[in-house]
């Protein structure tokens, strides 16, 4: 016999034990390979007639042999008395508390725009969408608001080097959405907008409005306050109250600011609506016929409402949130007591 012989022996012994996948399988390993009348005694016995140039390799193989196979078979049987562990059924203790799992919420300002849209759906409105990043026709010029127009001032506009500019409002919207199909049109917007303001408790550069347009025959103030005055309800509960004022807008006429009754005091005076009992939503109005006429409407023919409104602020009375930074911090232990 030669030396090279164990060595094969060896490799086919380790092969065996890797491939035994039962307790039963490795004893029977163990038992053809290390057992009493096994292969390697055999081999031991025929050392001393094996040449005697191959004796000292023999005898180190056939160690080797006998050592490696009983390392891997006593790892392969811990391995698998562990596997029955976990599968055996008295492993598993009904009685251990459940691992806890964190769950998500919807942030507060998308709740307010998801119902908006559910609520808004069932007076007849879809959504529409435009970008962030609009032109200074669609921003302003389209809406009735000239290069010149004060009302500019009012809305301090981040300016891009391309010219373009991130839009103050949702407003550009309608004017997209009416030069692409013609009326009845019926639709809410709801986005981001941007606007220079410095940051305070009730103002953020960047904020969320949803426009509404609604454009038809005979559309009138009446529609504005009574679809507005449902939404308020349906949204907040019956008890609240809306409250419109006469205002100034170059794409509306006539136009009107509009205020919810608080919400958190019930009208009485507290820290969210500053004493005033009232919070202040946005504007509204007829459309302007010379916005119907840049968009290729017939101002004789259709007339429309539109109105914004302040996503913040409406979170603000519906949760009870004083400070609107709250809303944009994204620390979770104030995001946990609204979530639901
Ligand atoms: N876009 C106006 C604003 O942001 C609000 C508004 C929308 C007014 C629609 C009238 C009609 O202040």
């Amino acid at each position: 016999m030669k030396a090279i012989a164990i060595l094969a022996l060896k490799e086919a012994a380790l092969i065996e034990a890797r491939a035994a996948g039962t307790a039963e399988a490795l004893e029977q390993v163990r038992i053809k390979y290390l057992g009493r009348k096994g292969l390697l005694p055999d081999i031991m016995k025929g050392l001393k007639d094996a040449d005697v140039s191959e004796r000292p390799a023999m005898g180190r193989y056939a160690n080797e042999l006998k050592q490696e196979l009983a390392a891997l078979l006593e790892k392969r049987r811990a391995a698998l008395e562990k596997a029955a562990a976990v599968s055996a059924p008295d492993s598993f203790d009904a009685t251990l508390p459940g691992r806890w799992r964190a769950f998500g919420a919807r942030h507060p300002i998308s709740r307010i725009i998801e119902d908006a849209i559910r609520i808004f759906d069932t007076l007849g409105f879809t959504v529409a969408d435009g970008p962030d990043i609009e032109t200074e026709y669609y921003n302003f010029d389209a809406l009735n608001t000239p290069a010149d127009h004060p009302s500019r001032d009012t809305q301090d506009t981040f300016w891009l080097e391309s010219g373009q500019l991130l839009r103050t409002q949702t407003s550009p919207v309608q004017i997209r959405v009416m030069e692409s199909r013609p009326p009845p049109v019926r639709i809410i917007a709801p986005g981001r907008c941007y606007r220079r303001d410095t940051t305070d408790a009730t103002h953020s550069a960047n904020f969320h409005q949803i426009e509404g347009l609604y454009v038809g025959e005979r559309v009138s103030m009446a529609d504005l306050k009574g679809d507005i005055t449902c939404f308020a309800q349906r949204l907040m509960g019956p008890g609240v109250k809306v409250r419109f004022r006469p205002h100034f807008f170059p794409f509306t006429e006539p136009s009107v600011e509009y205020d919810f009754s608080c919400h958190v005091c019930g009208g009485k005076g507290c820290r969210v609506c500053k004493q005033s009992g009232w919070i202040e939503i946005s504007g509204a109005g007829m459309v302007n016929p010379k916005v119907f006429t840049k968009v290729g409407y017939d101002p004789e023919t259709v007339t429309g409402y539109a109105f914004g409104m302040g996503v913040e602020r409406i979170a603000m009375i519906r949760y009870g949130i004083h400070d609107i930074r709250l809303l944009y911090d994204n620390d979770k232990r104030f995001l946990e007591q609204l979530a639901q």
